[in-house]
């Protein structure tokens, strides 16, 4: 489908690994000695990066006899945290062939390549059986889905009964014109934000249940304000992050995000929900 193939190349870099291997001799690591804590600011592709996550995954209780999905992992430093941290198995799948083949590589520096399987595949059309995984989260991935309603269906049927499934998605909060691009999105045809009130009804219709909901806004400018002060204190940004992602556009996402955040019309939220 044209709009699948428009949000991969959205996220395709080109030399995404060379760019990573070049940005951690700079740390003066190599892949021999890096560690995910490392790889941390530019393979946790949402706003918050490893603190969100840590914060987003203590609601979700994985173990380590668990079998995870991670639905739009990207390059996999949430699934790799997630492994590391519950000791749990973890499928990650993304629509962007180069932020898999890249995460894989990277799942081989820090010797997780066996508990953290990547591969490419559409959220809309998972391969997997019915009640296959005993958990699911996706991070920051919904702002690229239309059709949230099937989605969940279909999350809904890969999961156990008794799994929980973590969302941590952009969502809109208000009304009024969003400001393009942004680091999901060029422009309108393949950004669908939703209020968070859409996807409740989306994941109820699915037959989830509502365990919790947190807005992460006043966490969210923070973390951008401490963002602009280090990188100003620092005269330019550290040598791996974001910019290793979206390269010469990323002053104008993050600027656009961070006003449509502060006028009030979108902001981070995490939703937990349960397969009662
Ligand atoms: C902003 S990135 C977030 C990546 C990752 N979840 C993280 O937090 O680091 C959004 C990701 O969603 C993926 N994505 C968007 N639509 C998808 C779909 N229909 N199926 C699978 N992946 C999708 C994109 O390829 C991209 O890697």
């Amino acid at each position: 489908m044209q709009k699948n193939e428009d949000v991969a190349k959205h996220y395709e870099h080109g030399n995404l690994l060379g760019a990573i291997e070049n940005a951690i001799a700079v740390l003066g690591k190599t892949k021999n000695n890096v560690t995910i804590h490392d790889l941390a600011p530019v393979d946790e592709f949402h706003i918050g990066g490893r603190a969100a996550s840590e914060h987003f995954l203590a609601h979700l209780a994985f173990d380590k006899n668990m079998h995870v999905l991670d639905i739009g992992c990207g390059l996999g430093g949430g699934a790799r945290f997630t492994a590391k941290e519950t000791g749990a198995r973890v499928t990650g799948i993304d629509l962007t062939k180069e932020y898999i083949e890249t995460g894989q590589v990277l799942s081989t520096w820090v010797n997780l390549e066996k508990q953290v399987h990547l591969q490419c595949e559409n959220a809309m059309a998972m391969s997997f059986q019915d009640a296959y995984f005993d958990g699911a989260y996706m991070m920051h991935v919904g702002m690229n889905i239309e059709d949230k309603t099937a989605l969940f269906n279909d999350v809904f049927r890969v999961l156990k009964t008794g799994a929980k499934f973590g969302i941590y998605d952009i969502m809109q909060t208000g009304a009024g014109n969003i400001a393009y691009p942004v680091p999901w999105a060029a422009g309108r045809p393949t950004s669908h934000l939703v209020s968070m009130q859409g996807y409740i009804e989306a994941l109820e219709a699915a037959g989830f249940q509502i365990i919790q909901t947190e807005n992460r806004r006043d966490f969210a400018l923070d973390f951008f304000k401490k963002m602009k002060a280090k990188t100003q204190a620092n005269g330019g940004p550290p040598p791996l992050g974001l910019h290793t992602l979206m390269q010469a556009s990323t002053a104008e996402k993050i600027t656009n995000m961070v006003g449509n955040i502060s006028a009030g019309l979108i902001a981070p939220i995490e939703i937990i929900v349960h397969k009662p």
